[in-house]
């Protein structure tokens, strides 16, 4: 059987045919690279044909799937198996939409039972008139929620959250000015219930609404965590924690009881429509083999791109102002699981990891950062989400601007255009991939979510690493603490510049 080097000494041997090629070379291009998952009464196509994939990389990368191991390390995956090697753990999101170990499944219903529990009885005020909510977090336990909310809650939300993430007491400022004290619910969430910015945000959030005579503050408090015994030393009452598995992974944790804010935003039957639509592509990802899964198939194109075109970023742009905040949450997701130099056996990697996520709205990026996909030097392969359905109510020329903009950016990219101007041609041949929603509900923004879950850890498989970890952020930590405990030793740079902030 053939090694990973192998699959990937054959992969980089392939021709490059440009994108024109290879429309020309297959008329069924288009069907043979779109595909579509189903979600009920909506639907997601995932349309990769202006990709350069064609049947010898497909090939090429379906081998290499082989050599990894692929099957088996999903399949690890979906029974609750270690595949976190480096911190002996599960990776379990997927359970907390029923689809995993049965064990897993049903400890997280039980848990969700008791949050669902929580969620109506404040909406049927068990808890007084509750109109704001302030959730502090920060990474893994902010950004789901922050995109979820500001996605599906636009019109009438159930709740006004207000997700605070920076330790800059301005964004806890800027929350308190949008709050009545007296109407509103703080959300602690953190999976370790230590993090130096949430804690220190929950205890001035904590202090605002006892400092403006709110009766029990600590009475308002609700604790999202996987570590409840932390959650009641800093008293929290047992019967307002809302915990979550350890092995749950904290960019992976938006499905759990992280997801608090969401189910007060768009109700209860929303948040369950949100993991509804993420299981689905549990089982598309789950039960499709080679190209045919989307998952696996868009890792084969982003590793076409980093690793044998050694393109060093990707863009993601929405088309659609509900999805504002996705390239912020898949920037988390995407570099800090595989931003890594290292495989899950501790050497060093073959090539290229994680490209640098980046991105943005369209069409407002057109009129700023679009000049450097279409004539920069940099190759860029990009994705573009947009939904047939409009988010507005206003006339639909919005929505037909926008959408046709859309398109028009992936063709243009792909077929450039000559001038005799140098200054005025465009080289073209550069990949785009489409997403299509047929619209932005719960159910689709969880497949949206799942679907990129699933396509970095099969990433990483391809390249050998572990997507779980996260060491790299700890050492950044660790000196701060050092500086905050004083006498530590640092650089001349750096002490000069505690010096002149006066924390010398
Ligand atoms: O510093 C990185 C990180 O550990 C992320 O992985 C995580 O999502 C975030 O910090 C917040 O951690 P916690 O939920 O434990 O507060």
């Amino acid at each position: 059987m053939p090694t990973r080097a192998d699959a990937w000494h054959d992969l980089a041997l392939l021709p490059e045919p440009t994108l024109t090629e290879l429309f020309a070379e297959d008329p069924q291009r288009v069907n043979k690279l779109s595909g579509r998952i189903e979600l009920g009464e909506t639907g997601v196509l995932f349309d990769w044909s202006k990709t350069h994939l064609d049947d010898k990389l497909l090939d090429g990368f379906e081998a290499l799937a082989e050599a990894a191991g692929f099957a088996a390390m999903r399949e690890r995956l979906f029974a609750g198996e270690v595949v976190n090697s480096t911190e002996g753990r599960a990776a379990e999101h997927s359970a907390l939409r029923g689809v995993g170990k049965a064990e897993s499944v049903e400890e997280a219903l039980v848990l969700r039972d008791r949050m669902e529990a929580l969620v109506r009885a404040i909406h049927d005020g068990a808890m007084g008139d509750v109109k704001h909510l302030i959730h502090v977090g920060i990474g893994g336990s902010a950004l789901g929620p922050a995109l979820a909310v500001d996605a599906l809650a636009r019109d009438f939300p159930l709740c006004d959250v207000h997700v605070v993430s920076n330790i800059d007491g301005q964004a806890l400022e800027a929350a308190f000015k949008a709050c009545d004290p007296e109407t509103t619910l703080l959300a602690v969430a953190s999976k370790t219930f230590t993090t130096i910015e949430t804690m220190t945000n929950a205890a001035s959030a904590l202090s605002w609404l006892e400092q403006n005579g709110v009766a029990d503050p600590s009475g308002r408090v609700i604790a999202l965590t996987a570590n409840p015994e932390k959650a009641v030393e800093w008293g929290v009452d047992e019967t307002r924690i809302l915990p979550f598995a350890e092995s749950v992974g904290g960019r992976y944790s938006l499905w759990s009881s992280i997801g608090f804010p969401i189910a007060m935003a768009i109700g209860w039957e929303e948040f369950e429509s949100f993991l509804e639509g993420a299981a689905k592509v549990d089982e598309h990802f789950r039960d499709s083999n080679g190209r045919a899964n989307l998952c696996l198939r868009a890792a084969f194109a982003d590793l076409t791109y980093a690793r044998l075109r050694k393109a060093e970023t990707r863009g993601v742009f929405a088309y659609d102002e509900r999805l504002r905040l996705f390239p912020s949450y898949l920037q988390q997701l995407e570099m800090e699981s595989n931003g890594k130099s290292v495989t899950a056996a501790g050497d060093p990697v073959d090539g290229p990891t994680a490209p640098i996520t980046w991105g943005g709205v369209g069409t407002d990026a057109q009129h700023a950062v679009f000049q450097l996909l279409h004539q920069g030097t940099h190759l860029v392969p990009v994705d573009f989400i947009a939904s047939i359905a409009p988010g507005d109510s206003l006339d639909a020329a919005h929505h037909r601007i926008l959408l046709m903009n859309c398109f028009a950016q992936g063709a243009a990219l792909m077929a450039g255009q000559a001038s005799d101007d140098a200054a005025r041609a465009y080289p073209g041949n550069r990949p785009s991939a489409t997403i299509l929603c047929d619209d932005i509900d719960a159910a689709t923004l969880g497949a949206l979510i799942a679907f990129h879950e699933h396509r970095t850890f099969a990433n990483a498989v391809l390249m050998g690493i572990n997507p779980f970890d996260q060491f790299g952020v700890e050492l950044g930590k660790a000196i701060a603490k050092r500086i905050e405990s004083g006498g530590a030793q640092f650089d001349p740079s750096t002490t000069a510049l505690l010096e002149k902030a006066g924390l010398g």
